[in-house]
């Protein structure tokens, strides 16, 4: 029966087909190496999703200069040398009908000195609170090398087998800080203008799509809002949004929420059914001025709630981090009708150096 469910049809994103309208959101997994090489533990972790049957698999943030590093046990996409251990991902999750995407990350000021052994880098020198970091204000060359970098991340990806990239241009780290007028505060041609301050992520599409071929999709997911009285609005992000599809990017995941706003993108807490989504509206706000496929996101729990977004319109793909922490099997077990919603309680408990687990269900 739910198979019959628009949920369970396939979708384009760009040169990609994915089987069905399933995305597992960005979910940064404690699970990599101190040096953010892959580990078997993460292709297990990858290999249970594709399992599971989830359409689109988004990896955690990859770092693409040390100097962009967020967190410990981040996965890396700097060197190389990282490709090796990404392929064991890729070929893990290609036994299966799933497509995976690696997120490209660039932390800017949202990183402490010790962790990208480096000042962390902004368009201009505005404190961070929760970091506690005042971070120095690039230069143009420092911007172009962050460019170049992107463009190598993303040629990694395809090496080692991905079907495509996501442009992390979300949650205040440096993409989303530098289209943000609150931190971006420059004057030169990186600053002032909503077209100046998007001009280092067109730059990225635009090198990305000279060297990525065919068959490799490139996306972004975009703050939709920084909570910030002087950050970024919907309106400008919607114009943002009408900006990358003109450069050609096949998809967007709408998000939000910055840290030093106190309200960030992962949202605590039950909410009934029609709370669902609280980054859904934004979404469909941005689907109503563009064409390619927008996927929604923000606390969605309900099978009947996902199908609903879809069948009214307001997004195209339905993305979920922590109820495939939960439960990688999600997906397949919707389809099979086991199952009506999603028992994570976002509870926020499942945030844990030593991996991601879920904390409820070892509670039983
Ligand atoms: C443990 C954890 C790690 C996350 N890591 C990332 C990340 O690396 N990149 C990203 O864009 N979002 C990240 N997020 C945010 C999720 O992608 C998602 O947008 C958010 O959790 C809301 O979806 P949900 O209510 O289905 O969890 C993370 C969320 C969680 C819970
Ligand atoms: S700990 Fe478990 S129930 Fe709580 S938010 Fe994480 S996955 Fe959901």
């Amino acid at each position: 029966m739910k198979a019959k469910s628009i949920l369970f049809t396939p979708i384009k994103l760009g040169p990609i087909e994915i089987p069905n309208r399933f995305v597992r959101s960005a979910t940064h997994d404690f699970l990599a190496e101190k040096d953010g090489s892959v580990t078997d533990k993460q292709v297990l972790l990858f290999t249970h999703l594709a399992k599971g049957e989830v359409g689109l698999i988004i990896t955690g943030h990859a770092y693409v200069s040390l100097q962009g590093k967020a967190s410990p046990y981040q996965i890396a996409v700097d060197e190389d040398k990282s490709i090796e251990g990404l392929q064991n991902i890729t070929e893990a999750v290609h036994a299966y009908p799933s497509r995976i995407f690696l997120q490209l990350s660039h932390a800017g000021r949202q990183t402490k000195p010790k962790l990208c052994q480096c000042t962390p880098q902004s368009p201009s020198a505005v404190y961070e609170p929760i970091y506690k970091v005042m971070p120095k204000e690039m230069t143009s060359q420092e911007i172009h090398q962050v460019i170049e970098d992107f463009v190598s991340a993303s040629r990694r990806a395809k090496q080692a087998g991905f079907d495509g990239v996501q442009l992390h241009v979300a949650h205040g780290y440096l993409l989303s800080s530098f289209i943000s007028p609150y931190t971006n505060r420059r004057q030169d041609e990186w600053g002032g203008t909503l077209a100046n301050r998007l001009r280092i992520v067109v730059e990225i599409i635009r090198a990305i799509k000279r060297i990525r071929g065919q068959d490799f999709a490139l996306t972004v997911k975009l703050n939709s809002t920084d909570f910030l009285p002087q950050g970024l609005k919907l309106e400008e992000s919607v114009k943002i949004a009408a900006e990358l599809e003109r450069e050609g990017i096949d998809g967007i995941e709408v998000s939000g929420g910055t840290a030093e706003a106190g309200q960030g993108s992962i949202w605590k807490g039950l909410r009934s059914e029609d709370q669902e989504g609280y980054f859904i509206q934004s979404a469909a706000r941005i689907k109503s001025a563009i064409s390619i496929p927008v996927i929604g996101l923000g606390g969605i729990r309900s099978f009947s709630i996902m199908e609903k977004f879809i069948q009214e319109g307001q997004v195209d793909l339905i993305s979920m981090s922590r109820p495939f922490i939960r439960a990688p099997y999600l997906v397949k077990k919707f389809r099979e009708g086991k199952i009506k919603k999603s028992e994570c309680i976002s509870c926020n408990k499942c945030f844990n150096l030593r991996g991601i687990s879920c904390a409820e269900l070892k509670r039983g």
